[in-house]
């Protein structure tokens, strides 16, 4: 079997797959330890429930929240791109990849986590997605989610990508970081 121990390489399998499919990948670069330490920070709401990343890409993420002192055995990241999904599980051992769609959660990630999730953390490109896929990703999550979660999602624009009053939810800024390329600003959505 292919050993994937080289981060750059998920670097280089993130550039690739941005050439060839750019609107699903949404990204030139992966994030930067900078945004991604934002996230974790916000990720991190206890020191045992499970956290699902969405989208998971070259693991930049994933390494910003196992940096920060997340068990890797609470992260569930979702992966669509099979090729990424497979650098993803043999990058991260320990961590929970499942090779699916953002869309499907209930039906993917394993029973015991859901209902258990508080907060799920968003590497999707959503501004790029149409409105309806949109809308049945962000069911997904506050269907897997327990009372209170919340949804964390970067954006490259200063504004939200996601119309809250369309699925009935409350957004906060929780800061913007300029040290990634593009800049980005993270949101939370929560709904009642
Ligand atoms: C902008 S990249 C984010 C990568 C990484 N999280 C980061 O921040 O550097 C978006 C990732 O979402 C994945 N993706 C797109 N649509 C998806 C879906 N419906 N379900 C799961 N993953 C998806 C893409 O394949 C890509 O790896």
């Amino acid at each position: 079997m292919q050993a994937y121990t080289d981060t750059n390489l998920g670097t280089k399998l993130f550039l690739l797959r941005a050439l060839r499919n750019p609107r699903q990948l949404g990204a030139v670069a992966p994030s930067s330890r900078h945004l991604g330490a934002l996230l974790a920070r916000h990720a991190a709401v206890d020191d045992h429930s499970p956290i699902v990343e969405l989208g998971g890409g070259s693991g930049s993420l994933t390494r910003a929240m196992i940096k920060s002192g997340i068990a890797p055995h609470r992260i569930y990241v979702v992966e669509l791109e099979p090729t990424l999904a497979a650098y993803l599980k043999t990058a991260f051992p320990q961590v929970n990849v499942v090779h699916g769609n953002a869309a499907e959660l209930a039906k993917i990630l394993p029973s015991e986590v859901v209902g258990k999730v508080h907060r799920v953390v968003s590497g999707l490109p959503m501004i790029n997605m149409p409105e309806a896929v949109r809308g049945q990703i962000l069911e997904s999550c506050f269907e897997i989610m327990a009372k209170g979660g919340a949804y964390l999602q970067y954006t490259y624009s200063p504004r939200s990508s996601i119309n809250d009053k369309t699925y009935g939810l409350t957004k906060k800024r929780l800061g913007t970081i300029f040290l990634n390329i593009p800049p980005a600003t993270v949101w939370q959505y929560t709904r009642e």
